[in-house]
């Protein structure tokens, strides 16, 4: 049997965004982007634990953002200076039993549900690990520490990453407990223990809000989705 613990990453200052509230806490339609996150992952198939790493000088608010939503239970812990420090605490909170592990950012409010649900679906079939991935219309170039170009990966292999990244739950465990390991997703945690991790197809609408204008998109992708529901 399949049973999910999410974590949501919501501890971030989200400096480029500006604004006095950290980014999670900042509204779209009325509601923190935490609240539109955490909603969308306590409804997910399977979903029976939710823990939010939050800012730890903004708890009590992080809280109230989430106290109306039913479901599993939600726990709000602090979050650390790093996302993948964030990350190992909420884990740490999640129950011991859960088998499969989703992590997602606050930032990400907006995902179709059915991105997540193919996230947990690849998990139930067995995956150690899933990614919701679009492939990329730019070229990307590495560069050296100068600025130079040292490679150009070939596009056609690339995909840009979004989250929820799922996780059978013994590995990602097993990569946070290097408590020295850092990285800007957890995938790339879970894929130095050598474990296969899947990309399956993301969407749009999971893009990270992080500028100013990346809130007006999150409100326009809200307002498109009520106005479809009616
Ligand atoms: O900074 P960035 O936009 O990459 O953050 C991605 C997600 O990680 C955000 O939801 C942010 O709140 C979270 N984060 C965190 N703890 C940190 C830094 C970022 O939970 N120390």
């Amino acid at each position: 049997m399949t049973t999910i613990g999410c974590v949501i990453t919501a501890a971030g200052r989200g400096e480029r965004l500006g604004g006095d509230l950290p980014k999670a806490l900042q509204t779209v339609a009325g509601e923190t982007l935490l609240t539109h996150a955490t909603r969308l992952m306590a409804s997910a198939p399977d979903v029976t634990a939710v823990v939010v790493a939050a800012p730890a000088d903004h708890l009590a608010a992080a809280r109230r953002a989430v106290a109306d939503i039913s479901g599993p239970q939600v726990t709000v812990v602090a979050g650390g200076a790093t996302r993948t420090e964030s990350v190992r605490s909420a884990v740490g909170h999640l129950p011991a039993g859960v088998t499969g592990i989703l992590v997602h950012d606050a930032a990400r409010p907006f995902v179709p549900p059915a991105v997540v649900t193919a996230v947990i679906a690849a998990l139930a079939a067995g995956a150690d690990g899933a990614v919701p991935g679009l492939p990329v219309v730019d070229t990307i170039k590495q560069v050296d520490a100068a600025d130079v170009v040292v490679a150009t990966p070939e596009r056609a292999l690339l995909r840009a990453v979004q989250t929820p990244q799922g996780f059978q739950a013994p590995l990602l465990r097993e990569a946070l407990a290097d408590t020295g390991a850092e990285a800007t997703d957890d995938s790339q945690l879970v894929e130095r223990l050598g474990a296969a991790v899947r990309v399956v197809p993301g969407h749009p609408d999971g893009m990270k809000v992080t500028t100013p204008g990346d809130l007006v998109r999150a409100e326009e992708i809200l307002q498109a989705r009520r106005a479809h529901a009616d």
